[in-house]
């Protein structure tokens, strides 16, 4: 085969040392020497069983192209070993779809066409073009065969696939990236890295995620490679038109997704791996959480200065000082004497309490779960057999090996003390990297043995999925001990598909500005990358935020599915070095609690409000995770998902839809007394002022210290409440708000249920389905309920924002109300009986 010319950085490429093989001499010797390996030319003719094509050609490397659906194509490439088919991320249900699909052979190339999609593969080096079939564009064109590289040294060290686009094309997801939100231009590598006190464009965070979206001349689509290796993905970062992703080994198998709607991309992408489960309504509430909580007098503390304070609150976090000396499943009994009745009492309270559990494991012959693991060979181990042994917060601990099914069920059982017998409602499953202390490379040696579900690898193959297994063993082991009950489970590493265990936060951050713009995008990015469940931080991990800081982080976190508060205290022992001058300064001060009253008098109120309004919007929020769960669309969406079409959208990249109907602006400056907006396509109500904006324009808003601009698309039905202390209250509430926001027609929605269990599944919900339309002066509201739930609502206020008249008269099913509506400054209202099945407003 004719030698390769080595356009892109590799490895070795600067080192003079490793050579081509073509160019080794046996009489020398070099550190390391490569070949490069092709599918090559093809032979004869392409195979097709239905849905799948073995293209074999005249190199070494193995390719199969796999219809998945009209709009889904696998291409998995393989080389030196037979494919697995084998994969952590894809869910169990995700299999190929029936599909109408023609193979035509011509002269120069083989074209496999699904009802949307035309891939032609080229006979002389099997270079590939996707194209879509009804607008002619071509959505990813080869610009090098695809190639792996082995090295007498490494073996298999590099899958690469490289293909072309331009500086105009947007590139968004792949997970947790700290940078702006489109990718073009970056180079971006996966390796899940413990990141403490991480800045703007560090690389690589805690997660990976390889599965990005392109966005080309208004057509978006998705590229998905399912690759546990340490994955780089480069964007275009030398301006040359190409973007080139590699992996350090295994298999590549990718998945090309056509949209063309970015909305059905990430829709389809949940296909593949999974969506999570319906969370309990109470995950949705606010939590606070310190590093750390304790004695038992200090959180019941906490707990009664909520309630007193009348600042909402769901959940209460214990951060590892709960621990009997950093030993998991174990309680400091100093500090908490009875666990038990403390949990009791705060949930008599309307309190959960979420416990934190490590992956580090106590070396510690009289500890049980030490005991056990090695009776029953759980820990990893080394190539040369021993136990790997390194530090964490104990300085000696060894790790369960997570990819091995019996561990996994035996991690799951470890839970049965405190969430069976104690009450404790939900878990955090932090340092999953997995994180170790005292090493540069911050995690164990490449070297480490994984049983990787039989399949066995070394950590190389199994780093990344490492915190997603841990996170699996949990959910499943949750699962099994209390079958009624969601579990709830947060984590900090996971990959793709770990959406279906756990939800996710982004880990120790600053209580800077720059991070509150940071947490917007982080969470932006890791909901189009299949996981709604996240938040951050808020007010900061390291640091401590200024009052309008705390502020503004709470009111844009209302809109971020998971609500916490968490900051480190005075905790510096075990924090990783840092470099930056910022961290070393906040080490050395006294830090400030960081409780929503810690400043006092109107920031106090300022933050209570926030935390209100996230308390009166749950139903729809709750709705829209209804609507994730069932249809994988995002809860969070940039808004350029809203309207792709429009440049603009890209460019306000801090604004965002949370659900189908409320546009949010936040405000990541200090001291701003107005900022600018942009308003997409169609007409918008601000949802303080009840004003209406027409679409495709930029407006300058007023801003106010204690809400920030959020505007409803005019033509929704917003489902509400009034404010609660704690969810568990809103089961008992009377009455809900409906606020239909003004257009010719709409419509909107919302999902009710006990909150917790799963007789959701048996018909135990109720789904109301609103519509409405104006005809003239007549305004006709209409409601079809599903479902089998008795809530508690009887009533419903409906609010009617935007009238261009007073109406008078309100029937409902035919019979006029003897009431008529009230008016305030944002329109009229009427209580009306929460079954109706017609309203007619006039
Ligand atoms: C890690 C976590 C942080 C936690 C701390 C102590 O740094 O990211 O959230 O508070 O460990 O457990």
């Amino acid at each position: 085969m004719a030698k390769i010319k080595q356009e892109v950085r590799l490895p070795y490429e600067s080192d003079p040392n490793v050579v081509y093989e073509g160019d080794a001499l046996n009489t020398l010797r070099y550190d390391d020497v490569f070949a490069v390996k092709h599918v090559g030319k093809l032979c004869g003719v392409t195979e097709h069983t239905a849905q799948t094509f073995t293209i074999p050609g005249d190199g070494e490397v193995a390719l199969r192209i796999e219809v998945w659906s009209e709009n889904v194509v696998r291409f998995v490439y393989t080389y030196g070993a037979t494919p697995t088919n084998f994969s952590y991320a894809r869910t169990t249900g995700a299999r190929p779809h029936d599909a109408t699909v023609t193979l035509e052979r011509g002269e120069e190339a083989s074209t496999i066409r699904t009802a949307t999609l035309a891939v032609r593969v080229a006979h002389a080096d099997a270079s590939v073009r996707v194209s879509d079939r009804e607008s002619g564009l071509v959505l990813h064109e080869y610009a090098a065969p695809f190639y792996a590289r082995y090295t007498l040294m490494q073996g298999l060290d590099q899958m690469r696939l490289q293909f072309t686009t331009d500086r105009n094309e947007g590139f968004y997801g792949l997970g947790d990236k700290a940078w702006d939100t489109d990718l073009n231009g970056r180079c971006l590598e996966n390796w899940n890295s413990d990141s403490f006190a991480y800045g703007r464009e560090r690389d690589a965070l805690y997660r990976t995620i390889p599965f990005f979206y392109g966005l080309r001349e208004g057509h978006g689509y998705g590229i998905f490679v399912d690759n546990s290796y340490r994955s780089h993905f480069d964007f275009n970062s030398n301006r040359d038109g190409l973007v080139t992703v590699w992996t350090d080994g295994g298999e590549f198998d990718y998945y090309f997704i056509n949209g063309p709607r970015l909305d059905k991309v990430a829709s389809r992408y949940t296909e593949l791996t999974g969506v999570p489960e319906l969370p309990a309504v109470w995950t949705l509430g606010y939590h606070q959480c310190r590093w750390s909580y304790y004695p038992e007098s200090r959180v019941k503390e906490l707990a009664a200065t909520f309630r007193e304070k009348r600042i909402p609150c769901d959940a209460i976090y214990l951060d590892i000082d709960y621990m009997d000396e950093y030993r998991c499943f174990t309680w400091n009994k100093d500090y908490f004497p009875n666990p038990k009745e403390m949990i009791a009492a705060l949930r008599q309270d309307g309190f959960h309490t979420v416990v934190m559990i490590d992956p580090g494991i106590r070396v510690d012959d009289d500890y049980f779960v030490y005991q056990q693991g090695v009776e029953r060979d759980a820990f990893c181990r080394r190539s040369t057999g021993e136990q790997m042994v390194g530090p964490v917060w104990p300085a000696e601990c060894v790790w369960p090996d997570y990819t091995n099914p019996r561990v996994r069920d035996w991690w799951g059982t470890l839970y049965r003390e405190l969430y069976v017998e104690q009450g404790v409602s939900g878990f955090w499953n932090d340092m999953n990297e997995p994180a170790m202390f005292k090493v540069n490379a911050l995690t164990f040696p490449l070297d480490v043995r994984h049983d990787y579900d039989g399949l066995t690898g070394d950590h190389k193959k199994a780093h990344n999925i490492y915190g997603m297994q841990m996170t699996r063993a949990t959910f499943d082991g949750l699962k099994s001990l209390l079958p009624a009950k969601r579990p709830f489970l947060l984590a900090r590493a996971s990959f793709s598909g770990g959406q279906r265990y756990a939800s996710l936060w982004t880990g120790d951050n600053i209580a800077s500005w720059e991070h509150l713009a940071l947490a917007n995008r982080q969470c932006l990015r890791l909901a189009i990358s299949g996981f709604s469940f996240v938040g951050t931080d808020i007010g900061g991990f390291v640091d401590d935020p200024s009052p309008e800081l705390l502020t503004r982080w709470l009111q844009l976190a209302v809109f971020h599915p998971l609500m916490r508060v968490h900051s480190m205290g005075n905790n510096t022992d075990g924090a990783a070095e840092t470099e930056s001058e910022e961290v070393k300064k906040a080490e050395q001060t006294d830090r400030q609690d960081q409780e929503p009253w810690v400043h006092g008098g109107k920031h106090t109120d300022n933050n209570r409000k926030a935390i209100e309004l996230r308390y009166r919007l749950i139903p729809y929020l709750y709705t829209a995770f209804r609507n994730h769960v069932s249809t994988g669309e995002p809860v969070l969406r940039n808004l350029f998902f809203y309207d792709q079409l429009d440049p603009l959208c890209r460019k306000f990249g801090d604004q965002f839809m949370a659900g189908g109907d409320l546009l949010v602006c936040p405000v990541v400056e200090p001291g701003l007394k107005s900022q600018q907006v942009y308003l997409p396509r169609g007409n918008w109500y601000s949802y303080w002022t009840g004003n209406h904006y027409e679409g495709r324009r930029k407006i300058r808003v007023k801003l106010r210290p204690d809400r920030m601009p959020i505007f409803v698309r005019a033509g929704a039905v917003l489902p509400t409440v009034d404010a609660v202390q704690h969810t568990a209250e809103i089961q008992k509430l009377d009455t809900f708000h409906l606020t239909v926001y003004l257009a010719d027609e709409g419509n909107g929605k919302l999902f009710w249920d006990a909150g917790e269990g799963y007789g959701y599944q048996m018909g135990q919900f109720t789904e109301r389905d609103y519509r409405f339309r104006r005809e003239g002066n007549r305004i006709t509201i209409e409601q079809e309920i599903t479902g089998e739930f008795n809530a508690s609502f009887r009533n419903v206020t409906v609010h009617l924002v935007g009238l261009t008249h007073a109406p008078g008269s309100v029937k409902v099913n035919g019979t006029l109300l003897p009431h008529s509506l009230r008016f305030d400054r944002r329109g009229a209202s009427v209580v009306v009986s929460s079954e109706f099945s017609t309203i007619i407003i006039e």
